[in-house]
């Protein structure tokens, strides 16, 4: 839904002209860091390539490394993944059932003495109990650490969210409310953190410190310094498709509207609703195949599992593929990631219903029309519950054998196996879909491709 126009195109050509693209003084970054931390509030805004770089060096800054844990929450997994590149052991805590972000109750049970922060992710715009974790990471002598990539200026009890952690970072990529291609940017309003978060990825020839190249270019920067202005714009339309969307499900007694904490003000990213079919025996393959013939863009339980079933966070595949961070002799806990240890989100994902909320409003009140014919379809008992289809099994036996894979790759074993033939667009839409099934399904491995993953286990 963001929109490009003159003041980008000016921007950009301004860079070009300049024949410096990278961050120079009085250039485009300077003003983006300046107008950032003006706009949210804080003290110190640092720019990076991508959040996720900013994520890897925020260990190192806070001083944590080998033998430490950080809790994290299990419904997404970026933190976590940042974790593990610093030989660090993600924590998982539960979530609260009604708005899916991180449980304060369930931290305090997860601290121990290798406790080194809290990591929260204000999962699609809604703010975290940030006062709660606060409370507790001071009362421990830990760091706050605040993911927004869906929050910017998302705010909390009057304050920006960024500012309750010690150090909070947004993501401009795609997909995101600020996009700039790709890029990310930390929040701090402590000078000693913002030095240490610097050194690390501002790369030299003889670092003092181990950093790498995390650096933004101008390019981005010169996107990013227009988009902010335009960021109050989007959100108020977002508002109001969030509002579209919560009426559609109004009085249907098993779709639950997902509910802010008070003092909220919500950034809309994704838009989410909980399925409770069990209320009036709509089966979950009922639910998902009136969502695919009513034909809207929904998806449904999101990554179907939280973090820790995944292979990555049970057998960590880095540093020699020795089984660090939970092998490394540092480390004196012990892990044991499998069903039941946070219950609240392994029953709450596979339930998520959700759509992109940062679209125009025709768009949104299609997807409401979509919502109300699927509620219409799931209790009229007339739909055949959804299985796999032939296409679907070998699609997803293609991934598995030699994924990941890109549409177009897909569309070439099809075309050598003689299975048919499909343009990309058809074949990108029918892996999209398999991104919401249950065992077998697929999952987005960068922009282009796709992997397989069987969750049956
Ligand atoms: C919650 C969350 N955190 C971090 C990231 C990483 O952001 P980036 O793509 O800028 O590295 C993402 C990206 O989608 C995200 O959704």
């Amino acid at each position: 839904m963001p929109t490009f126009g003159k003041e980008e195109i000016r921007n950009l050509a301004q860079v070009i002209k300049s024949g410096r693209f990278c961050d120079k003084r009085g250039g485009f970054m300077d003003q983006f860091r300046r107008d950032f931390a003006r706009d949210l509030q804080a003290k110190h805004a640092i720019t990076a390539g991508s959040a996720m770089l900013l994520m890897h060096a925020i260990p190192g800054a806070i001083g944590a490394g080998a033998g430490d844990e950080i809790i994290v929450d299990p419904v997404v997994q970026f933190h976590a993944i940042a974790c593990l590149h610093n030989n660090i052991v993600p924590v998982w805590a539960d979530v609260r059932p009604d708005d899916f972000l991180m449980d304060p109750a369930s931290v305090e049970k997860r601290i121990t003495k290798r406790t080194r922060a809290i990591w929260v992710t204000h999962l699609w715009g809604f703010p975290a109990a940030v006062d709660k974790l606060r409370r507790i990471a001071d009362k421990h002598g830990i760091y706050l650490l605040e993911d927004c990539a869906h929050a910017l200026l998302a705010k909390y009890k009057g304050k920006y969210v960024g500012n309750w952690g010690h150090i909070g970072t947004f993501s401009f990529n795609m997909g995101k409310q600020l996009p700039t291609g790709e890029g990310g940017m930390a929040i701090t309003n402590d000078d000693r953190l913002a030095a240490e978060l610097n050194r690390r990825i501002i790369f030299g020839e003889s670092p003092e410190v181990l950093s790498s190249n995390y650096r933004m270019t101008e390019f981005q920067a010169a996107v990013g310094v227009a988009q902010l202005k335009k960021v109050p714009g989007y959100l108020k339309i977002y508002r109001e498709g969030r509002k579209i969307l919560d009426e559609a499900i109004a009085d249907c007694a098993w779709l639950d509207r997902r509910k802010e904490l008070p003092g909220s003000v919500v950034a809309p990213y994704n838009w989410a609703c909980l399925f409770h079919g069990e209320r009036r025996k709509i089966s979950r393959a009922i639910f998902q195949a009136a969502l695919h013939q009513a034909g809207g863009y929904f998806g449904m339980g999101f990554t179907q599992q939280p973090g820790y079933l995944y292979e990555i966070f049970r057998k960590p595949n880095a540093y020699g593929n020795k089984g660090c961070p939970y092998n490394c002799h540092l480390y004196k806990g012990k892990v044991d990631w499998k069903k039941g240890l946070c219950p609240v989100a392994e029953d709450v994902i596979p339930r998520l219903v959700a759509t992109n909320n940062m679209q125009p409003l025709t768009v949104i009140r299609a997807q409401a029309r979509v919502l109300r014919k699927v509620i219409r379809l799931a209790e009229s008992g007339q739909v055949a519950p959804l299985t796999y289809s032939p296409v679907e099994k070998k699609i997803l036996e293609i991934v598995k054998r030699r994924g990941p894979l890109e549409a177009m790759e897909v569309i070439t074993h099809f075309d050598q196996r003689r299975l048919g033939h499909y343009d990309e667009h058809s074949m990108l839409v029918i892996m999209e879909s398999l991104r919401d099934r249950f065992p077998l399904k697929l999952s987005h491995a960068g922009p282009r491709k796709f992997a397989f993953h069987d969750l049956s286990g």
